[in-house]
């Protein structure tokens, strides 16, 4: 047999299972991991002999495949946000649609990273087709009034137009960020690799995904620059307070267990998964939690499961924040909560 021939093989496999569209990559996605090449090899050494103990290890991980686990989870690795993480069963694997909260968070500390811009020369900042000030932040705050502490790390206005719009108003940012429930630490290894004068707070209650979280900084070089503390949600920074406080929680409503992607279901963390009966547990104590340990001006961002638009934006609205919006997805799902402290 030709490794052509074994990739053949797999893919006609895979194409019978539940994810047929995806089958050549994946059949190609087990190889590569397997031998350790680019797919620049592969091209080039298709008509190779492919047998004996490889072609016995490539047979074990497509069973694996083709049993439903996650390919992240077989190859062990997954991008986020264009950066390379590590993860096991012991974490969730980062999605997507997460890239909006990361996103947005970057909006908002572009924005308090000017806080002497007034609308105009921040438009006259901005790269063609960039949000207005309003839209960037939903609309003026009083960042620079509210929170003295932000606005004395803030960029001089002279550094900010000196410089440029990107690398200064969002580089230079140096408030703090908690991320709740980090664990592969893809957002606050993210907004650590965007923001490198940010100081990152990370928890997570399950100290396996907190020990991939680190490695996983490590990776990325960011890992001097965040703390990870176990315990849960803002149990372990109790007497600190924050910028902005950024969490994907576990959202998904116990009675949906049956209908959930066997994909998800049978191999992803259930404690990353699953938060009571409605879903809504986690985001009732952690809301007001957050409440707490934000800075007057702070932003709390959270992600957001489908048909949660309205219960988590009230939930904040009870707790005391304001200026509440949500961001859809590229699917036009509300994926993303915004909500400021007063
Ligand atoms: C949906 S996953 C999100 C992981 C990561 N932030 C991401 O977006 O890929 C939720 C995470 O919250 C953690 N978690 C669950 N309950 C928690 C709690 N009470 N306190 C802190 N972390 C918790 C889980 O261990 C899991 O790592």
């Amino acid at each position: 047999m030709t490794l052509r021939e074994a990739l053949q093989y797999a893919e006609e496999q895979l194409r019978a299972g539940s994810h047929p569209v995806r089958a050549r990559l994946d059949a190609e996605a087990l190889l590569l991991h397997l031998t350790g090449k680019n797919r620049a090899w592969l091209l080039t050494h298709a008509a190779d002999p492919f047998g004996g103990c490889t072609a016995t290890q490539y047979a074990a991980l497509l069973q694996r495949r083709l049993t439903g686990e996650p390919i992240q989870y077989i190859t062990g690795t997954c991008e986020f946000y264009g950066l390379p993480f590590h993860v096991t069963r012991d974490v969730l694997i980062p999605r997507p649609e997460t890239e909006h909260l990361v996103e947005k968070a970057l909006e908002l500390a572009r924005n308090m990273g000017a806080p002497g811009l007034d609308s105009e020369t921040w438009e006259s900042t901005q790269p063609p087709g960039a949000p207005s000030m309003e839209s960037a932040a939903g609309g003026r705050h009083g960042w620079e009034t509210t929170s003295s502490s932000t606005s004395k790390r803030a960029p001089s206005l002279a550094r900010t137009l000196g410089q440029g719009w990107e690398t200064n108003t969002l580089g230079s940012w140096s408030g703090s960020i908690l991320d709740i429930g980090t664990g592969s630490g893809a957002i606050a290894i993210a907004l650590a690799h965007h923001l490198p004068h940010a100081r990152v707070t990370a928890t997570d209650v399950s100290p396996a995904a907190l020990s991939i979280a680190r490695e996983n900084a490590e990776r990325n070089h960011v890992a001097e620059r965040i703390r990870f503390l176990p315990g849960d949600l803002l149990a372990p920074v109790a007497s600190d307070h924050f910028d902005l406080i950024v969490s994907n929680p576990p959202y998904v409503a116990e009675a949906d267990l049956p209908t959930l992607d066997p994909e998800v279901r049978d191999f992803e963390p259930h404690a990353a998964l699953f938060a009571g009966p409605d879903g809504l547990a986690v985001y009732s104590r952690l809301i007001p939690a957050a409440f707490a340990a934000l800075v007057p001006g702070g932003w709390l961002l959270l992600e957001i499961g489908y048909g949660q638009s309205e219960s988590v934006p009230a939930l904040c609205a009870a707790a005391g924040f304001h200026r509440i919006t949500t961001t859809p997805d590229l699917q036009g799902i509300p994926r993303v909560v915004a909500a400021a402290h007063p």
